[in-house]
């Protein structure tokens, strides 16, 4: 079985959720229970290996798995990454056991890999903080959730912003709410507060006053695809964040994984980006409304309203000062740099 912290009950409790077939960890997907770019990866490679293990259909598990959600590009990695382990060690006529044992070594691999990318992102966007922003003690922006709860190790944005805060050097890290399913109230804050991080939350309509009142150093976030052109999806509100940033001259740092790397995707206008139910947006809606298929909160607008409810959007590579992987960070962003730091990435290659 797939034991996971269900992220819809935080902040108020920790209650682990409990996946025993893949059908189970599909809806566990989709409802937000497990989630984030990196974590949708491990998720879904340990779902594979959970399949295999239960003799279960493992093509049809991958099948299902990948498609639970379409815009974070490590969901598919993770999966295709652990169903080759497995294929090939079926293909060696190892047997099923050796086979499944092979998957969970290879769900492990990646979850280990992840873990240590996290390490060495922070010091990348450490050092890149230092060089456009010297001898500073930094106010950050962040939007989404992108630390521990999303990941192997410690995250990928929030871990340079914890990495910088035990260094003595945040001031304060500013949480977005990100609307409408409130990662960022829910689950950042949650995070800022467990690592003792001088945070204050703010509704996402009053990052453009805190730019103009120049209380913002940097924009630091995550990101869920990366097109082979540098552009970033990333959860709904980033592209305006991109924007502010730019007018103001406040560095905007993309921070992820060769992982969330897609060179197969060719520039933003290609990337998929989930739409969800209109209802996150015409109800407020509570962490357990959330695992209830996304709907019965407070209704705010009139009944049948209708809504446009975009999980993610993109900014295009010339909206960003930087992206920072477990490679290095490139500065400004091309398609050219990214293949470079994806060809020096030793993670597996799946074809
Ligand atoms: O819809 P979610 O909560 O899965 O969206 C997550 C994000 O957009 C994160 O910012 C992104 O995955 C980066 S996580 C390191």
């Amino acid at each position: 079985m797939l034991v996971l912290l269900d992220q819809t009950r935080l902040p108020a409790e920790e209650v682990e959720l409990v996946c025993t077939d893949v059908p189970a960890l599909v809806r566990a997907i989709q409802t937000l229970a497990v989630r984030g770019a990196p974590l949708l990866g491990i998720a879904g490679g340990y779902g594979v290996a959970l399949a295999a293990a239960r003799g279960f259909d493992v093509a049809e598990a991958a099948g299902l798995l990948e498609g639970a959600r379409p815009t974070a590009v490590n969901l598919g990695y993770g999966v295709r990454r652990v169903a080759a382990a497995y294929w090939a060690a079926s293909g060696k006529g190892e047997g099923d056991a050796a086979a499944a044992a092979a998957a969970l070594a290879e769900a492990r691999a990646l979850h280990r890999e992840d873990a240590q990318a996290s390490g060495r992102m922070a010091e990348y966007g450490e050092a890149l903080l230092e060089e456009l922003l010297p001898g500073r003690a930094y106010q950050l922006l962040t939007h989404c959730n992108t630390g521990a709860l999303v990941s192997g190790g410690e995250g990928t944005a929030f871990a340079v912003a914890l990495r910088v805060h035990r260094q003595g050097r945040l001031r304060r890290l500013w949480v977005d709410e990100t609307r409408p399913l409130l990662q960022g109230a829910r689950l950042t804050a949650y995070e800022a507060a467990r690592n003792g991080l001088a945070y204050s939350l703010l509704t996402d309509n009053a990052a453009g006053s805190l730019f103009a009142a120049g209380e913002v150093d940097a924009v630091l976030i995550g990101a869920d695809r990366i097109a082979a052109d540098g552009s970033v999806a990333n959860k709904v509100g980033s592209y305006p964040l991109a924007v502010l940033a730019k007018y103001h001259h406040v560095p905007f740092i993309v921070v992820a994984p060769t992982t969330t790397v897609d060179l197969e995707t060719p520039d933003g206008t290609s990337i998929v980006v989930e739409q969800r139910s209109g209802k996150e947006v015409t109800e407020l809606t509570s962490p357990q409304d959330l695992s209830a298929d996304g709907g019965g909160g407070i209704v705010v607008a009139p009944l049948g309203a209708p809504a446009y409810n975009p999980a993610f959007d993109v900014t295009p590579p010339e909206l960003i000062t930087a992206i920072v992987t477990e490679e290095g960070a490139i500065s400004p962003v091309t398609g050219v740099g990214l293949a470079e730091l994806c060809a020096r990435s030793s993670q597996v290659t799946i074809s």
